[in-house]
């Protein structure tokens, strides 16, 4: 007999400030499928999830719409339990951390390491916007490189030098909030002292909580040594307070993956069969897995477990990290159309075909996975509806034409469907891995066998030759035996589709251990399809919604945010003619092209404009082109551009380009060439 495990999972939960994408679905469809898959074995699988609603982007993105955090975060909690909803991904509950449980939790955790003196109090000087009157996170900062002069540059690094800074060393900072020049300003924080918990963190690391992979790259911080973490922001923040302090307020992170723990507090306050301290309590029994992406290793693997077993709680079982998404083999991008919302995504195509694409995509490893839409369409016709649902449309026909949709009490393929539930062992155990990718491939090597021995069979030939009814109702029976166990398979991934099935074969819902026995009565209904196959059509129809729904945002979007790689285009502000006259550009050759040592994104141009001296411009376009092919080539230069000081050396001009990520140069036609002055 299988032991009934006590199992709580959770994936990370989404910022309350933004619209759910597809890079936030990848996480949940992975972390639902292993979820029904733990309740179809029978065991107590509770997930739960919710908005992570406190910070300051929440309180900037409230600001802009002209409501408060509260209104903000109670309105997106609202639509994303109609995403989430929609695309099956079914909690036991979605909390918020915005709540009376989190708010009590995080104290609780927050006052014991206190006590327990690992968390201390120091005075630190950082950016204050005297406008806004708040401290400023380095990401609304922008100025002067101290390096190597580039303007524009964030509050932490430099993207044209590569230079590394704190906040306060940018010249002729400004705050990209109200425009204010900050000022330095001291102020007391509050640290977790986590180099506390290092042989703790060590020892949870070789527990087996994380893959190999993920405990190298653990192992890398622990041998830097692991420094405080800054737990404390000052007000304005949208947070909670800390206890027995004046304007001293969590930090987001500290709260966020104590949401985990609300979110199932709330539960167990509602159920009088869960109980909050058997699965928290250090010595549990029960497991908790956590699913997140692999920015956020650090909050879940150091500070977490950390924080945890500080505070006299159990730390996580283990902790499930996938690698980020891309869309037809590139960062998800608003300009491209492919920066897909839940909602887009819904209204032109069934979350079945994704649930399905994404699981056969994924295993334990974080590499990213790619949404390759033509790959996503063939794949989805070929193997659901070609070779698992043709199974059934295949044989369920004859069954209900011929035989009153009763069938056969023989089986004349015993071999065959044993074969088949043989494999119920191995696919689980895919499963319970998370090598879901692997299970699926396995279950579509079982539906193409059954579709070759449909095919040796020939149903449709036997049904053809009188007398032969016998044999064609054996056919068809294992036919749908063979379908049958494989929608046990399938059913985590396809819980609607399977229902529908059910309903079409008059069974019971299934659950796993239901691939022991073949049913000995059963009469089916009439067959509907179950699922129809994409067409091209409706993909490019979501693609053309979500170029013209993209609205711009005030400002670049974090490099990854919820699980995928983002590009977004900042949208330039309107200029009048007069303005665009102002712009000098003339066609010039490229006299020598050459890398820079020491920067790995610009390329040094020798160019000829027809002026008495070529010059020099420095272009950040290595990411797109080598050097030695742009030798010889003309392009087109903002001659009146005011000459630049770079670390380098001074740029005295500008190489026109577009495009976003990857840099398209823009090249003169011929005829223009032709008109060149030659020197
Ligand atoms: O990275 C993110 O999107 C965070 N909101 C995840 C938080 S997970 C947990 F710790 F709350
Ligand atoms: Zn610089």
């Amino acid at each position: 007999m299988t032991v009934k495990r006590k199992i709580l999972v959770t994936a990370a939960l989404p910022y309350a400030n933004a619209d759910l994408h597809l890079g936030h679905m990848l996480e949940h469809v992975q972390t639902n499928i292993w979820t029904r898959f733990q309740k179809l074995c029978g065991h107590e699988c509770i997930s739960v999830c919710g908005d992570d609603a406190h910070g300051t982007a929440i309180t900037l993105s409230a600001e802009k719409k002209g409501v408060t955090p509260e209104q903000l975060v109670n309105q997106v909690h609202q639509e994303r339990l109609q995403d989430f909803h929609d695309f099956h991904i079914d909690f036991d509950h979605y909390h918020t951390t915005h709540s009376e449980e989190n708010r009590e939790l995080a104290v609780q955790i927050y006052q014991t390491l206190k006590d327990k003196g690992h968390i201390i109090s120091r005075e630190i000087t950082q950016v204050f916007d005297p406008e806004k009157n708040m401290f400023l996170a380095d990401r609304y900062i922008k100025g002067e490189c101290p390096r190597c002069k580039s303007p524009d540059q964030y509050g932490d690094n430099c993207e044209v030098c590569g230079a590394v800074y704190s906040a306060t060393e940018l010249k002729n900072a400004y705050s990209t909030l109200s425009g204010a020049q900050p000022v330095s300003k001291k102020s007391v924080h509050f640290f977790f002292q986590l180099s506390d918990f290092t042989a703790v963190i060590t020892q949870w690391i070789q527990s087996g909580a994380v893959t190999e992979e993920i405990a190298n790259k653990l192992k890398e911080w622990l041998d830097q040594g692991l420094k405080d973490w800054d737990i404390s922001r000052d007000g304005p923040y949208f947070g909670f307070e800390l206890p027995g302090e004046t304007n001293k307020y969590f930090y987001v992170w500290m709260d966020a993956p104590v949401g985990y723990m609300a979110a199932f507090k709330y539960l167990c306050d509602r159920k009088p069969n869960l109980n909050f301290d058997e699965y928290w309590k250090p010595d549990s029994r029960c497991e908790v897995h956590h699913f997140i992406g692999k920015d956020i290793i650090n909050f879940h693997c150091l500070f977490w477990p950390a924080m945890l077993h500080g505070s006299g709680f159990r730390t996580p079982t283990k902790v499930h990290t996938h690698g980020y998404l891309t869309i037809n083999g590139e960062k998800m991008s608003k300009s491209r159309g492919t920066f897909i919302n839940v909602r887009t995504y819904l209204k032109h195509l069934d979350p079945e075909y994704l649930r399905y694409y994404f699981a056969t995509k994924t295993g334990p490893g974080i590499q990213d996975y790619d949404l390759n839409m033509d790959d996503f369409r063939q794949r989805v016709n070929s193997d659901l509806v070609g070779k698992l649902v043709n199974i059934a449309s295949r044989c369920a026909g004859f069954i209900y034409k011929h035989f009153n949709g009763q069938l056969s009490r023989e089986n004349i393929a015993p071999q065959l469907t044993q074969s088949f539930q043989k494999k119920a062992e191995y696919i689980a155990s895919c499963y319970e891995k998370v090598e879901i990718g692997k299970a699926m491939r396995e279950i579509m090597a079982l539906a193409d066998s059954a579709n070759v021995w449909i095919d040796q069979q020939k149903p449709w030939v036997v049904a053809k030759q009188p007398g032969n009814e016998i044999q064609l109702q054996n056919i068809c029976t294992v036919g749908i035996h063979l379908f049958r166990l494989l929608l046990i398979y399938i059913k985590p991934v396809l819980p609607e589709m399977v229902s529908r099935a059910e309903v079409f074969l008059n069974i019971a819902p299934l659950v796993w251990n239901d691939y022991k026995i073949l049913p000995a009565e059963q009469t089916i209904s009439r067959f509907k399809p179950l699922l129809t196959r994409i067409d091209a059509g409706q993909i490019d129809k979501m693609l053309d919604e979500n170029k013209t729904s993209a609205t711009p945002t005030e400002q670049p979007a974090a490099k990854q945010q919820g699980n995928c790689w983002i590009t977004e285009q900042p949208v330039a502000q309107e200029i009048d003619f007069t303005a665009f006259t102002h712009v000098d550009m003339r066609v010039a050759k490229v006299i020598n092209c050459s890398h820079v040592e020491g920067s790995d994104k610009l390329l040094r141009f020798e160019v000829d404009l027809g002026e008495e001296k070529t010059r020099t411009i420095f272009s950040g376009i290595k990411n797109a082109y080598q050097p030695e092919q742009l030798t010889g080539k003309y392009v087109i230069v903002v001659a009146n551009l005011k000459p630049r000081k770079m670390r380098f050396g001074i740029s005295e001009g500008m190489i026109l380009c577009a495009g976003g990520e990857i840099p398209y140069l823009v090249q003169p036609d011929e005829g223009a060439i032709a008109g060149m002055p030659v020197n």
